[in-house]
């Protein structure tokens, strides 16, 4: 076993237990009536049927639904990667669906970071390279960059793994540098969708306690598509996704 994997090898933890009460919190993300449908060969399929949502800052929420549910398509539309065929997505006073292709991407690369399933880093660059990213293309220098990634490739516990190539990772660590990936920029919120969709229970476990810990010391919030359904237990909310529509559990 990895070094680095005993460091979140905690108890497991309960509902609520890391995520502190964000109640009162200011309300990051807003979601009012939206819907998607995509056209396919057979015809319109109506995936989101009016949609209402909103997260708070610092919040871990968990979404859970059948594979095919559109958890996937959620995410997308709430973090600007797509867009609602209708209704509105807003932070605050900007809205989503007001703003040109150029402002979203850079609205997503200063507010926004996105685990996905699979990890999707750079295989012919280092661990160290794949972090520095996203701080390069929003205009960081390159040392500025490096120390920062370093930080944080750290704090997930992969000092030693920095300037290994992703394909001499393990998947949980490969999953870890996509976490890092995603918070090195700071963002308000944290997309994740199955993000333990491909590791082992154990490995899983760790992931998740990992994000949860992140949550609370960091305050950064989390909205985590899953099927796990002790991950889902970990959020403060979660909401099934079913028929189209949200329903809080
Ligand atoms: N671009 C697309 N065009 C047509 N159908 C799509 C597209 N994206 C997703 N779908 C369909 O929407 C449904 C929901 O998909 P998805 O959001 O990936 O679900 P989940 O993540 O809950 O498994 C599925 O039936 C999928 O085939
Ligand atoms: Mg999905």
């Amino acid at each position: 076993m990895e070094s680095g994997d005993n460091k979140y090898n905690r108890k497991a933890l309960n509902k609520g237990e890391l995520a502190g009460n964000t109640q009162g919190n200011e309300v990051l993300l807003k979601a009012s009536g939206i819907s998607k449908t995509f056209l396919t060969s057979e015809g319109e399929i109506k995936i989101l049927r009016g949609i209402d949502l909103e997260i708070r800052m610092g919040e871990m929420t968990s979404i859970v639904g059948a594979s095919g549910a559109g958890k996937s398509t959620l995410l997308y539309l709430l973090s600007g990667l797509d867009h609602p065929t209708d209704g509105t997505v807003s932070y605050g006073p900007e809205n989503l669906s007001s703003m040109s292709e150029k402002k979203l991407a850079r609205f997503r690369n200063i507010n926004i970071g996105f685990i996905f399933q699979f990890h999707y880093l750079l295989s012919e660059f280092s661990a160290l390279e794949n972090v520095m990213m996203p701080l390069l293309i929003s205009g960081k220098s390159k040392k500025q960059a490096s120390e920062l990634a370093y930080n944080i490739l750290e704090k997930v516990d992969l000092k030693e793994r920095v300037s290994h190539r992703p394909g001499k990772l393990s998947g949980g660590e490969q999953q870890r540098v996509a976490v890092a990936r995603a918070l090195v920029t700071n963002p308000r919120i944290v997309f994740a969708d199955e993000p333990s969709g491909n590791l082992d229970e154990r490995t899983a476990d760790n992931l998740h306690e990992l994000m949860a810990e992140i949550n609370k010391s960091t305050g950064v919030t989390f909205l985590i598509a899953t099927h796990n359904q002790r991950l889902a237990n970990m959020a403060e909310k979660t909401y099934e996704l079913s028929s189209g529509q949200l329903h809080l559990q």
